[in-house]
């Protein structure tokens, strides 16, 4: 059997790393794919620019927001909100928080504006306005719906649920592709519904679950992109195309 130094020199490391190599394919693969993750989660590294797009309340934003402040999402930043609507109250809520705001009700003009910004992710928080094909084809975008789809798509989703009599409802994060409530889902939490719910009662008990929902989804998503990155790039750059469909 292989002596394996107790406290070895550089030498001694060298022959290590070969032992390693042959027998311990696995413990190589493994340490490799740690100095991955690390170099991926480091501070250095330039953070993943979010954009969201509101139309009225924008707590789903102010959730994402807070989630990024508090540390659980690292190497993202949310760089800009822009809404449709030019007196939604969650454009205070984001101004507030300090993060620069634009009014856009055109979307060609917020396609445009899109382009301009170079979102590496853009979420839809409340987002009153279907999008244009080209927004969902140039970046990562995802929605929140307040139901478990495929069950409820499009408006009123909590009325849906309470006349279908429907046992349980809750949220979905999916990315957005062309059709309305679409796209591959990131991620659903559930809650019940009760006999004796209203809309808005159960509307909030969904609306609890949307704010943990979001920013889990955008921590799942900044993850994918770092670590697709950093497999193209070798450990660094921003340049590769990040697309899932
Ligand atoms: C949320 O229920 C979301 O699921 C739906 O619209 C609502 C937006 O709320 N699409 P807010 O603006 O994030 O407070």
């Amino acid at each position: 059997m292989t002596r394996l130094p107790v406290n070895p020199g550089r030498r001694g490391r060298r022959i290590l790393n070969a032992y390693n190599i042959m027998r311990r394919p696995r413990l190589v693969a493994r340490r490799q794919a740690e100095k991955v993750s690390a170099s991926s989660s480091s501070p250095t590294r330039s953070a993943l620019n979010v954009v969201i797009l509101i139309s009225g309340r924008g707590s789903n934003m102010e959730a994402i927001v807070r989630a990024v402040q508090a540390g659980h999402i690292p190497n993202v930043s949310v760089r800009h909100v822009i809404s449709n609507v030019a007196d939604a109250p969650g454009m205070e809520t984001a101004r507030q928080h300090g993060i620069e705001c634009s009014a856009i009700s055109d979307m060609d003009k917020l396609a445009a504006r899109l382009r301009q910004l170079k979102p590496d992710i853009v979420c839809m928080a409340g987002f009153m306005r279907i999008v244009p094909p080209e927004i969902v084809r140039e970046h990562t975008v995802l929605n929140i719906h307040p139901s478990l789809l495929p069950m409820y798509p499009g408006l009123h989703a909590q009325r849906q649920a309470l006349e279908d009599d429907a046992k349980w409802s809750g949220c979905t994060v999916h990315y957005a592709d062309e059709g309305v409530d679409t796209g591959p889902i990131i991620v659903q939490y559930a809650v019940p519904v009760r006999p004796d719910d209203t809309e808005e009662t159960l509307s909030g008990r969904i609306l609890e679950k949307e704010h943990v929902a979001y920013p889990h989804a955008v921590m799942l998503v900044a993850g994918r992109i770092a670590r697709e990155r950093a497999q193209v790039t070798g450990g660094g750059g921003r340049g590769a195309s990040t697309r899932q469909r």
